[in-house]
Order: structure tokens, then sequence, then C-alpha cells
């Protein structure tokens, strides 16, 4: 790019006038870039102008711009008739249709027109920018500049660095974003970059419990939205991004891992796709949405019969130690004893641990024997579990007695790692992974994440908040139970537990 990301007569071509280009020409106008915005199709061009100018004048009604601010921004975005009228342009940020022949007639067009050191971006969210930049003479120019939609709010942009592209290039973009007000975060070129990357843990592990009837659709979403804190539980995403764009997006991100099994999809999305229930857009999805309205079945009813006694197994220390002081405050008798008495109801407090195995392995009767999720406290939601033969006058003590304070319980059938501690440990683990692969760095992961995805936290914080070395107890108590490599925890994982650091250390 001729001068700084800071020259006021930068100009920047976009091509492609659709919901990403308009977006993208919003914010460079708004940061004070000269854009033109070239689209294939007669007048659209000319429509994004009159939107985006649109969109300026209604900022200014809610007093978010000056009217001075916005004439300036209308006057500097203008619609060009063809990639020719380009030739000026110190940067060609190009967000035309998702298709790498498509793509690269384009970007082969715009290097014969554009100056040798005008830089060439892609907006592309699935393909590879190296096999986009393949076409080119300069590759070194090309870089990926994957914004997120709707650009204007979403404030996070990954600069992808394709096997050629310079330093230099992904370093003016960089700038350049956040002149535009945007945090950019640096990704090298691989699937899902490094956001859609992130994002695989919620949804497939979340499809995996519900797959294997751990608990429902409504109780996975509540757990994982009050109890592990997040905006959104798997499935209320599913139905917001629909599952036309979920499904093809978790199977192409597999794929292109070559089958690793940490990335599996699940054939529940393939068959509900197949059968129309994309989400929101179809009116029907996880949850049906009459009038455009999402319908949530009522919590069941809280049984009433309280345990006359409990006993709390002393095994995780942590665990038995939240539960105990919670009770501490209700009025019923703990069973103090070392092994539990008579006919007391037992709980227990697994890290990575079916209640059938917690119970074995404690010699416990598994009749009696409730399990209780403490990794995220006990404070908003409480996750009960129980083994397939624990006694239904058992469980519904549990209930009594967890939710006679007032916080919602939900119970789920036998899991290592009950719903929330399974998905975050995925969560954590695929973002060890990116860390890894040196995809990007562990401070860009956790940015990426929170502004991209909404996570309450990184996932590398959120990770070392719980704590490494339980990560890494959960992952191992997965893999040892189900025998699949898709719990395989990720060295960068497995080294910093060992060590006893911070999952953000780098080497
Ligand atoms: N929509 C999203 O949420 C999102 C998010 C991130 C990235 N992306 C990526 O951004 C790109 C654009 O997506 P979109 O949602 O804005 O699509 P869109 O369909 O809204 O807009 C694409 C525009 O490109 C134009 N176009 C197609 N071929 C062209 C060509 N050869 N030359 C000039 N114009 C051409 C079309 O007329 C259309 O106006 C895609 O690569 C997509 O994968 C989309």
């Amino acid at each position: 790019m001729n001068g700084s990301a800071g020259d006021a007569d930068l100009t920047v071509g976009i091509v492609g006038s659709g919901v990403m280009g308009a977006g993208i020409a919003q914010i460079a106008a708004a940061a004070g870039l000269e854009v033109r915005l070239v689209d294939a199709r007669e007048g659209a061009a000319d429509r994004a102008v009159d939107e985006v100018r649109a969109r300026f004048a209604r900022l200014v009604e809610k007093s978010r711009m000056s009217a001075e601010a916005a004439e300036a921004a209308g006057q500097r975005l203008q619609a060009a008739p063809a990639v020719s009228d380009l030739a000026d342009a110190q940067l060609v940020i190009e967000a035309i249709v998702e298709d790498l022949e498509v793509k690269q007639a384009l970007f082969r067009e715009l290097e014969a027109v554009v100056a040798a050191d005008c830089i060439l971006a892609t907006n592309t969210s699935s393909l590879s920018v190296t096999a986009i930049a393949s076409v080119l003479a300069q590759p070194e120019r090309m870089a990926g500049f994957h914004f997120f939609n709707p650009v204007p709010l979403m404030k996070v942009v990954e600069v992808i660095d394709g096997v050629l592209t310079e330093d230099s290039t992904c370093e003016q973009l960089m700038q350049l974003a956040r002149r535009m007000g945007h945090t950019p975060v640096r990704a090298a070129d691989s699937p899902g970059f490094l956001i859609n990357h992130a994002g695989r843990g919620l949804g497939t592990e979340g499809l995996r419990v519900l797959e294997e009837g751990i608990a429902d659709v409504v109780t996975i979403d509540r757990i994982m939205r009050e109890g592990a804190g997040f905006r959104m539980g798997p499935f209320e995403l599913f139905d917001l991004t629909g599952l036309d764009v979920s499904h093809p997006v978790m199977e192409s991100i597999y794929n292109q891992f070559y089958q690793d099994p940490r990335y599996r999809p699940s054939h529940e999305t393939r068959r509900r796709l197949a059968a129309g229930l994309l989400g929101r857009k179809s009116g029907r999805g996880f949850y049906d949405y009459p009038q455009g309205k999402q319908q949530v079945p009522e919590e069941p009813p809280v049984p009433e019969q309280l345990p006359a006694q409990v006993w709390i197994s002393p095994v995780v220390e942590d665990g038995a130690r939240q539960v105990v002081d919670l009770l501490r405050r209700g009025n019923v008798t703990i069973d103090a004893g070392e092994r539990p008495a008579g006919e007391v109801l037992c709980v227990v407090t697994p890290v990575g641990q079916d209640v059938s195995s917690a119970a074995v392995a404690q010699g416990l009767d598994a009749r009696r024997c409730v399990g209780i999720d403490t990794l995220f406290g006990l404070q908003h939601r409480r996750t009960l579990m129980v083994s397939p033969v624990t006694s239904p006058e058992y469980v519904a003590q549990a209930q009594a007695l967890f939710a006679s304070d007032g916080v919602p319980v939900s119970v789920v059938r036998d899991s290592p790692g009950f719903v929330a501690q399974r998905v975050v440990a995925m969560i954590v683990n695929i973002a060890c992974e990116i860390a890894q692969r040196r995809i990007a760095t562990p401070g860009d992961i956790d940015r990426a994440v929170t502004l991209g995805l909404g996570y309450p936290q990184g996932p590398l914080a959120m990770g070392d908040a719980i704590g490494p070395a339980r990560v890494l107890a959960i992952l191992r108590g997965l893999e040892r139970y189900y025998g699949d490599p898709r719990y395989r925890p990720s060295g960068w994982l497995t080294r910093r537990a060992q060590l006893g650091v911070s999952l953000l250390t780098t080497d």
C-alpha cells in the first residue's frame, strides 16, 4: 500500500457489494478511507452505496455519528462500474461469492489492473487463502481479511497468512483494521482459520451429549447458559445460524483436517437438515418458533420430599467442600461418617467420571448415588447426574435437596464429565491445539473467541480458571471411557498441566 494506514487519502476497492462488502465499505468509509464498491450485478453497487448512506443517516438520528461525519463518510463511498476502475486503489478487498474458481478469476483480473504494491485481500470464510493466491504472479501481497457479520458490530477481523504471504502484507492489514475500529487477530491459513476452528467444541460436543441421550436439547442449553455462563447454548446457536450453514461448516472443517475425530460432526444435524428443520429461518429447528418467537418448555416441577440424611463423598476434595458448605446452610442432616450409613442419599462430585464408575470405584451402593457438577460453582444452576440404577426415590430426594434454596436443578443421565465439564474441556482442548499448531498466538486465540463467539472468557483463560490439570483429567476420563481419540488431549494442554503453568504460556 502506498502511504501508511493513517493517511486520509487511502483508496480501498471492495469487490462484491453484498452483506459483507457493504459492511466493510461502511466501516472503511467511516474510518476516513476512500472506498470504491464494485459488483458484477447491474445496479447492486449503487444500491449498496445508498444503503450504507442510509445507515449513516440512522446513526446520526441516534446521535452516534455527527451529521458532518456522516456526510463526509457518505461522500467517500462511491460505486464504481468495473474492476478496471480500481487501478489507483492501494488495497482491494474481495467479498464475492464463495467459489474458488470465481475468486481466482477475479484476482487474476485485479492483478492486471492494480499497481505492483497494491495489497489484495479476500474475505473468504472457508476457502484456502493460499489456494486463491496461487493464481497470482505476486502471491506475497495477498492475505485473508476475514470479517464477521454484521461487520460494524462484530469488532474482530482475522488477518490470514497464506503460505506465501509476506509479513508486511499482514502487518498493513492489521494497522488498517485498527484504524477501522476493529481488533485484528492473526492466523495461519488453515481449516476454519481461528474463530470458526475454535467454535467447533460447543456444537459438536453438545450434539454428542444429545445423541447419546444424556440430556435433551433444552437441558443442555440451560446447563451451558446458566451453569457454565455461555450467552447461548449449542442448540440455540444452531437455530440462530441455521443448519444449512452450520452443518456444512462442521463437515468441511472435519474433512479438511482429514477426519480428525476431534471435529467429527453428527448425523443428527444431517438428518435435521434433510428434514428442513433449519432453525429460526424456517420456523422450526431444535426449538419451535411460532410467529418467530422461540418456544421453550417449562422447567419440570421440583419434588418436595427431602432426604432424611445425606452423605457426601470426600474423594474429590474441592467438590465435597462446596457441597458441604451449601448443605450446611439448609436443614438437612449430613452423615459425617467415613462410609455412608443405612439408607442415606450418597452424593459424589466426579470430575471426568460418570456416577456408575465413581460408585463402583468407591464401593458405594449405586442405587443411592447421585452426582453433582461442582466445576462451575453451585450458584446459578446445578446439574445432577444419575446412574442407570439410581432409584427414582433418591433422584427425587436429591432434586428436592439441591433445589430447596430456589436455584434450578437439571438432571442428566450418566456421562463422564456431566454436560458442561465435557463441552468446556473440548473447547479448551481445541483452543490448545490451535496454539500447539501455531495457527495463532494464545493472546489472539482468547481475544478472537471472546469478540467473535461471545464466550464469557477466552478458551485458554477458561481452562486456566478451571485448572489445566482438571481439564486434562476430564479429557483423560472421556478418552478412557469411550476409547475415542476424539478426546485425546492436546500436547499444549498436557505439558502445561504437567508443569503447573497457565495455558497462555508460550514457548
Ligand atoms: N455472510 C456472512 O456471514 C459471511 C461472513 C464472513 C465471510 N463471508 C464471506 O464473504 C464473501 C461474501 O459473502 P456475502 O454474504 O457478502 O455474499 P452476498 O451473496 O451477500 O454478496 C456477494 C456479492 O458478490 C457479487 N458477486 C458475485 N460474483 C462476483 C464477481 N465475480 N464479481 C463481482 N461481484 C460478484 C454478487 O452480485 C453479490 O452482490 C464470501 O466469500 C463469504 O464466504 C460471509
